[in-house]
């Protein structure tokens, strides 16, 4: 604490000073979430925000594709992101070229992205989801058949998904899959189990469906937050980043978490120290910039995310 209080008092001085708000995911550091950010949440809750923010500049912690979202919604804001360009599996998993070639694979079909993909994928789909909008969007669109890129897994789970709704739709996709999700396993959810007995396990849909036909609730960060200040448990089972377990345990202190593995690289480049540097000296940070012509494409197809978001 007497280390990381200077930081602190600091970033939340210059944030006044320089007219900037953070936004941080929940899966960065909780320092930076309890610290300094003025609005912790998933993607969706934050690319809400971003279109929202008036203050003159936004310094991201997040990853690159989240930064960049949030430029496309604000395009007059700065935007500042203290780790870099720091990628994701899934985003960096496609470009626009790809997803131009699939495209001709499926003449007329309509696609949709998550938003962890770059700006250049956004710009060829005509709508984008996140973990807590993709069934009910893929539900509302027209035809029998969805591109959904780039996580192949996700695919899978909302193939499935839409099947239980009486949904009749194939999914085709192509892309890759998230490294910290994609590692679970079903030893993971069997440790859990056998260590305590009737956990009630909770897994991200970016990982692969075998593993989460195994799991009790499925769903993105805030549909996990949602889950657990709903739940009488008093001990549940955590498969994903261990920053929503530091925000579960800050947010839910009478009930405790069971975390296997699960630590997002990516998320963690963002430190008190490089947000300090973002806000005294912008040019140290990546500037987040998108060029114009992606810029309006991409925006059309986020535009009608929260239009077709109940
Ligand atoms: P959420 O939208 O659920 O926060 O997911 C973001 C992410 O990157 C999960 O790995
Ligand atoms: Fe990307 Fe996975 Fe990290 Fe989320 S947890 S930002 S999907 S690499």
């Amino acid at each position: 604490c007497e280390k990381i209080a200077p930081y602190t008092l600091e970033i939340n001085k210059l944030k006044k000073e320089k007219d900037a708000v953070i936004l941080a995911h929940s899966y960065t550091n909780p320092e930076i979430m309890y610290g300094v950010a003025d609005t912790i949440g998933d993607s969706y809750a934050l690319s809400m925000e971003a279109s929202r923010v008036k203050a003159k500049t936004i310094i991201f912690a997040g990853v690159w594709f989240m930064a960049e979202t949030a430029k496309i919604i604000n395009p007059s804001k700065n935007i500042y992101i203290p780790a870099g360009h720091a990628g994701c599996t899934l985003a960096d998993s496609m470009t626009g070229e790809d997803l131009s070639k699939f495209k001709e694979k499926y003449p007329g079909v309509p696609v949709i992205c998550y938003i962890n993909s770059s700006a250049d994928v956004k710009a060829y789909s005509d709508v984008c989801v996140t973990s807590a909008n993709v069934y009910d969007i893929a539900a509302k669109m027209p035809g029998d058949k969805l591109i959904f890129v780039p996580d192949v897994l996700m695919a899978d789970n909302l193939q499935a998904e839409l099947k239980r709704r009486g949904v009749r739709k194939e999914i085709v996709s192509t892309g890759g899959s998230c490294c910290v999700h994609d590692k679970y396993t079903e030893q993971d959810v069997e440790h859990l189990r056998s260590e305590y007995p009737g956990i009630k396990v909770m897994i991200h849909p970016e990982a692969r469906i075998e593993i989460c036909r195994l799991c009790d609730y499925v769903g993105g960060t805030g549909g996990m937050l949602k889950y657990v200040a709903e739940s009488k448990d008093k001990t549940l089972g955590l498969l994903t980043e261990v920053g929503l377990v530091n925000r579960l345990e800050h947010d839910n202190p009478d009930k405790k978490f069971i975390w296997n593995k699960g630590t997002c690289a990516y998320m963690k480049r963002n430190t008190l120290l490089n947000t300090l540097s973002a806000l005294q000296n912008p040019s140290s940070a990546q500037t987040v910039v998108v060029e114009e012509n992606i810029c309006n494409r991409a925006s059309e197809c986020i535009e009608k995310m929260f239009k077709m978001t109940d």
